[in-house]
């Protein structure tokens, strides 16, 4: 079902073929955009409220209003209580917007480990950074964590819903890394929202002891679920 999509803004439906998105405007001032970003099993699609919350807390910014034409956002009600937001349903959003691309790092763990700082670890005091590099620049992205703890956001995802909601989608790599874990090496969901958003990409993993290793996205996720009947709707 096609709807009056939030102009501009390019959700990632390729099964439900719904074009979802909004915008959260920061109390910076600054517009966070999101999209819907759909995945093969479908539980782990991110919803374009999550997406620009997500994106919003990630810069430490602190989300006040949403736009959003219909249809609503997976748990909409849920962000609209949990920030108090406003709500416009008409008018696009007026002002600056946030623009997620930061300038290259000369030194990218020393960027990783920086970045830690924007963490939002609430609950788990256990930061994480991505760094994901596009065609169009380097993407930021730390851990996200609000009240609800299956509604927050892994560093790789909010990196790749970032890219994505600013209309990046061509990727060549991404960065990760977690201080305080001896070896970095993503959870199960991020492998399996890397595999979709950037299949055959490298992921470079930052270790404590500062080593690195490169991995292949598919090589992350051993016989990873894939269906061509999902594929094919
Ligand atoms: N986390 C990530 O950011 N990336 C991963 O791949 C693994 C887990 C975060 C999520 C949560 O904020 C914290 O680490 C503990 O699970």
């Amino acid at each position: 079902m096609k709807n009056q999509n939030q102009p501009g803004l390019k959700s990632y439906s390729p099964y439900s073929k719904t074009e979802e998105s909004c915008f959260i405007e920061g109390d910076s001032g600054l517009i966070y955009s999101g999209v819907r970003i759909e995945n093969i099993s479908f539980p782990l699609t991110i919803s374009a409220v999550q997406a620009a919350v997500c994106s919003c807390l990630a810069n430490g910014d602190k989300p006040v209003k949403l736009f959003q034409q219909k249809p609503f956002s997976d748990l909409s009600d849920y962000w609209k209580k949990l920030f108090g937001l406003e709500l416009n349903r008409n008018c696009p959003p007026y002002g600056h917007f946030f623009n997620p691309i930061i300038s290259s790092p000369d030194d990218i763990k020393k960027a990783l480990n920086d970045l830690c700082r924007k963490a939002v670890t609430i609950h788990s005091g256990f930061p994480v950074s991505a760094l994901l590099f596009t065609s169009e620049g380097w993407v930021a992205g730390v851990n996200v964590e609000v009240a609800s703890w299956s509604l927050g956001l892994c560093a790789e995802r909010v990196a790749i819903a970032r890219a994505i909601s600013s209309g990046y989608s061509r990727f060549k790599e991404l960065h990760v890394y977690a201080p305080k874990s001896d070896f970095c090496s993503p959870c199960g969901a991020c492998r399996q929202v890397m595999n979709e958003c950037m299949p055959g990409k490298k992921v470079v993993l930052h270790h404590q002891n500062q080593t690195l290793t490169r991995h292949f996205t598919e090589h992350l996720l051993p016989y990873g679920f894939s269906s061509d009947i999902l594929k094919n709707t």
